[in-house]
């Protein structure tokens, strides 16, 4: 996702990684600014920590590979101690009842991690100050399996939201996820209830997974120029 400063997502990644303890299982979620987490903890595995992970998606999986994290799969393990995520929006208004609610699935990665963050026992999101709005107000990806695409879109009008098919590009044709289905970015506007959005879309027949993540995240560190901000939830 554009936005944000790398040194600010960094000090994000960076911030989240130092909190996994030795023998944990670590949900490795999706982005720029997991990425950094993802790195920094492939550093600590060279200098002798013993975690295992848990990768969210094809990409996160190749990085983790790359760095030398050792990996599982839920079914392997009794629990996950911590997720570290990143997000396209995170709901950033304490007087709101949507707050820290987020928006994720910018790469189509959100399905996955919605099993492994909500599994998690501790749910780490990873920001830069340009994620951060007062109300939720971005496009929601839903991940629709292909057959139910132009029905799962027409349920979307009825409740107010006007849906895109995502495209990889010109010659590429649609967005195909891990799982082989595609995704609808549903544009919604303001989004003063989050969670009853996520509930009506959930309902729908053909939805495999929306990108609202409602009452999951515990803590959300927002790196920034000079420093770290924590918001707990
Ligand atoms: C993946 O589908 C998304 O949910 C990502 O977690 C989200 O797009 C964050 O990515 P960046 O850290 O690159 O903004």
């Amino acid at each position: 996702t554009a936005g944000g400063s790398d040194a600010a997502k960094r000090r994000a990644g960076e911030r989240a990684a130092d909190e996994v303890a030795d023998g944990a299982v670590v949900g490795l979620g999706t982005g720029s600014t997991t990425a950094h987490a993802i790195r920094a903890l492939g550093r600590a595995v060279d200098d002798g920590l013993t975690i295992r992970g848990v990768p969210t998606s094809f990409q996160s999986r190749q990085l983790a590979l790359e760095v030398g994290i050792p990996l599982t799969t839920l079914d392997a393990v009794e629990t996950v101690d911590i997720a570290i995520d990143g997000a396209d929006q995170v709901a950033d208004d304490p007087e709101s009842a949507g707050h820290g609610a987020l928006i994720k699935g910018g790469g189509a990665a959100h399905t996955r991690e919605k099993v492994v963050d909500a599994a998690a026992d501790r749910f780490v999101v990873v920001a830069d100050p340009s994620k951060l709005a007062a109300t939720l107000e971005r496009a929601v990806p839903i991940e629709v399996i292909p057959d139910a695409h132009t029905v799962v879109a027409d349920r979307v009008r009825d409740l107010g939201g006007e849906p895109t098919l995502r495209e990889a590009g010109a010659k590429d044709g649609p967005v195909v996820t891990d799982n082989g289905n595609l995704v609808l970015d549903c544009e919604f506007g303001a989004i003063d209830d989050p969670g009853d959005l996520a509930t009506r879309l959930s309902r729908l027949p053909g939805v495999l997974e929306h990108g609202l993540f409602v009452d999951l995240a515990d803590v959300t560190y927002v790196g920034t120029e000079s420093g770290v901000e924590t918001r707990e939830y």
